[in-house]
Parts: C-alpha cells; sequence; structure tokens
C-alpha cells in the first residue's frame, strides 16, 4: 500500500504524459483511495461514456510508479521479482490486487494451456477483445478475446463458475467490461446509448439459465411478450406465431399454464420459444440443455439444428453437455481462467492435443483441471 500511497509525490509532474487532467486533478485534490472509491462507484454505467479509461490509468499510474521506485522498493521489500506472480497487462498483480478463481497466487503463468483460436476467423457476428471484468477483488475475465462466426452454432464450453454466464450478459449489454470491447455486428455494446441498446437487443434472442420467465404471465403471454414490446403485429399473427413456437418446443397445450405449474424442463422450452419468437439474428442460449431429460436434450438439439438451419444467425450455445457439443456445435471455444483456452471448428477441437481441452472434451479425471 505503501507504494501507492507515494505514487502522486514520487511521480511529480514529469509523469504527466499518461495521466489525463482529470485524474490528476482527483489524485492531487482527493488523494488515492478516493480516487479508487469514485471509480468503484462509477463501475459499468461510466464504462458507456469512457470514464473508465480513469480506471486504467490508475492502475498505468501504479505501474509507472512501481517502475520509477522499483529498486527502491525492492531493496526495502527485499522480495525477489518472480514471487510476484502472474502480472496482468495494466500493470496489477495475482493475488496482490486481483483473485482468478482457479490460479493460485504465486502461478506465474496460468495461461500455458492458451493456445487460443486454431484459426482465425473471419465473418464474425460478435467480437470480444480484451475484455477485463472484476467484481471486488475476483476478477472473472482476464482479457478474454473471441470471434463468434456468423450464421455457424458456436458452443461456450468451461468448468462451472468461470464467467460464462457473465460472458453473455457482456454481449446483451446486461455488464459492462471494466477493460476491452464488445462488439456487436459492428456496433462497441460499451458505446450504445440506452436507445440504441435497446434497439439492438431487437436482434437477440435469449435463453438464461433459468429460463427467467415471468411468474405472472401464462406461458402463452410470456412467449408473446417480446412480440407485443417490439412489434406492431396485430393479435391474429401474435396468436399464430406463438402456437407455432410452443408446438414446436412440445408445449402446444400448455398455453394457459403459469410457470409454476410447468416442471423445470418444461419451463426451459418455454424460455426457448419465447427467445425464438422475434426471428433473431443472434441467439443466445445459457444451459438450454440443464434439467431436461435425455430423450428431450436429443431433440432439444435437434430442434436447434433445425431452426438454425431455417432462419441462420449467430447462435452460442452455453453448456455442460459434450453430447450436445457433439450434436450441435459448428464452433466450440473452451473457456477457463477469464480466457479463452482454445476455439476452432468441432472437429479440431474434439481431436486437439491441447492438455487441457483434451481433458475437458474428453470428460477425463487427469489432465491440468482438478476439483479445485
Ligand atoms: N453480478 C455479480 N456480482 C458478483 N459476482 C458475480 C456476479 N455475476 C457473476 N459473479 C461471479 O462470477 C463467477 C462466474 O459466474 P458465471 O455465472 O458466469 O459462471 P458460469 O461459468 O456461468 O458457471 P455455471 O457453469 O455454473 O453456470 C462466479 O464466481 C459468480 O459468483
Ligand atoms: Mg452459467
Amino acid at each position: 500500500m505503501s507504494e501507492t500511497e507515494e505514487t502522486p509525490d514520487a511521480q511529480g509532474s514529469e509523469e504527466t504524459p499518461i495521466n489525463s487532467p482529470e485524474v490528476e486533478a482527483a489524485v492531487e485534490n482527493t488523494g488515492e483511495g478516493e480516487v479508487a472509491a469514485e471509480i468503484e462507484a462509477s463501475d459499468e454505467a461510466a464504462a458507456a461514456d469512457g470514464s473508465i479509461a480513469e480506471g486504467e490509468q490508475d492502475l498505468l499510474d501504479e505501474e509507472a510508479s512501481a517502475e520509477t521506485t522499483g529498486p527502491v522498493d525492492a531493496a526495502v521489500t527485499n522480495e525477489p521479482e518472480e514471487s510476484k506472480g502472474f502480472v496482468a497487462t495494466d500493470g496489477s498483480v495475482l493475488g496482490r490486487d486481483f483473485i482468478i478463481p482457479g490460479v493460485g497466487p504465486g502461478d506465474n503463468d496460468p495461461y500455458k494451456w492458451h493456445t487460443g483460436p486454431k484459426q482465425v476467423t473471419t465473418n464474425n457476428a460478435i467480437e470480444i477483445k480484451d475484455v477485463v471484468k472484476q467484481f471486488g477483488r475476483t476478477r472473472i475475465l482476464n482479457g478474454l478475446n473471441l470471434g463468434l462466426p456468423d450464421d455457424q452454432i458456436s458452443m461456450v464450453l468451461g468448468p462451472s463458475g468461470t464467467g460464462k454466464s457473465v460472458l453473455i450478459k457482456h454481449i446483451v449489454g446486461l455488464l459492462y467490461p471494466d477493460h476491452g470491447d464488445v462488439i456487436v455486428k459492428g456496433d462497441s455494446v460499451p458505446d450504445l446509448s440506452d436507445d440504441d441498446l435497446f434497439e439492438m437487443r431487437k436482434k437477440f434472442g435469449l435463453l438464461f439459465q433459468d429460463g427467467a420467465l415471468f411468474g405472472s404471465m401464462n406461458i402463452f403471454d410470456n412467449v408473446a411478450f417480446p412480440l407485443r414490446q417490439h412489434t406492431d403485429k396485430g393479435e391474429e399473427e401474435i396468436e399464430s406465431i406463438v402456437s407455432r413456437r410452443l408446438r414446436e418446443v412440445g408445449l402446444g397445450e400448455a398455453h394457459f399454464k403459469m410457470p409454476n405449474e410447468l416442471s423445470g424442463g418444461m419451463r426451459k422450452r418455454a424460455g426457448f420459444a419465447r427467445a425464438l419468437v422475434l426471428d433473431p439474428e443472434i441467439v443466445m442460449f445459457d444451459e438450454p440443455d440443464s434439467g431436461l431429460d435425455p430423450v428431450r436434450t436429443a431433440l432439444l438439439c435437434e430442434l436447434i439444428k433445425e431452426v438454425h438451419a431455417e432462419s441462420g444467425g449467430c447462435y452460442m450455445v452455453i453448456s455442460h453437455d459434450l453430447g450436445t457439443a457433439r450434436r450441435i456445435a459448428d464452433f466450440i471455444a473452451v473457456l477457463w481462467k477469464g480466457r479463452i483456452v482454445e476455439s476452432g471448428p468441432k472437429d479440431e477441437l474434439f481431436e486437439s492435443d491441447n492438455e487441457f481441452v483434451h481433458q475437458f472434451l474428453q470428460a477425463d479425471v487427469v489432465g491440468p483441471l482438478a476439483m479445485d
């Protein structure tokens, strides 16, 4: 802490080129603690208007300060450089400034298995660039890069708690990155105004992990909701679209049931029908198969493939089910430790000689991934 407290004095005005006037003024006037608090408070909303740059700047200041005062620090702490552990690109140190689930504080090389894209994809509908997302001290995404090709069904696989759902929330603008960018069909999501974000969401079909139905509406009204909200279609047309989608998912007889009268799997299928009613260009399914029996999982996979073959678009499916991956994926990305380990066409990933990818896709007990 002492090295950061020294920052303003130690640097003096010579270091100003990397400082924005606002950050410098804030550091001088309020002291580092308050600046950090300000950055914390501005969090997601601030990212949209670019003021998150202050956060980066602050970290850069820290790095510059550490560089300037490096030899002194080393003499004071007598700590060898390599015991620092992994240092992120913004200069923050794993174990001191942040933690990553599954990574030990002294690990200097947590990304040794992260070999990245097997081939560079063009025609990406979604591009995630260097995204960092931290909740408190826990960094869930740590410089994540991923392109999801248009007109393909992509699957994101990864151990539980690695940030797959968090990733989806960044794509639809429910969470903003602390750093980096999320580009959907050429638009930077964190830069969109609220109105533009609302417009953009019309392109999306979303199936949340828990189905996320409105508990006070029957199944028909739940599925009709996006049509009533986002289109000016008449009730007759809505009735015909909703009935078709509900029939497709095997809920043709459940129009007037309330969500709490359905099983978990039925709610999931209703959520699936709702995700598709707007014929979206981009569909995101967060574990569409959890809670379904094996036959219904297989049927749902068939349905996803059929609908995709009919309407095209970029589908992103998150699942733990390797059977689902084999059945429906064109493209697979494996997420671990806040970054993509490897991504590429399904067959290449299933035959990958990357130790982690091999272990994960073969569900092997031997490999880099352990229970903790
Ligand atoms: N809004 C939030 N505030 C604080 N922590 C959060 C928030 N959202 C997610 N997290 C944390 O981020 C981590 C990743 O969560 P996420 O739900 O993305 O995991 P996941 O990969 O989808 O896991 P699963 O496969 O079990 O669904 C978890 O440790 C979770 O507690
Ligand atoms: Mg999840």
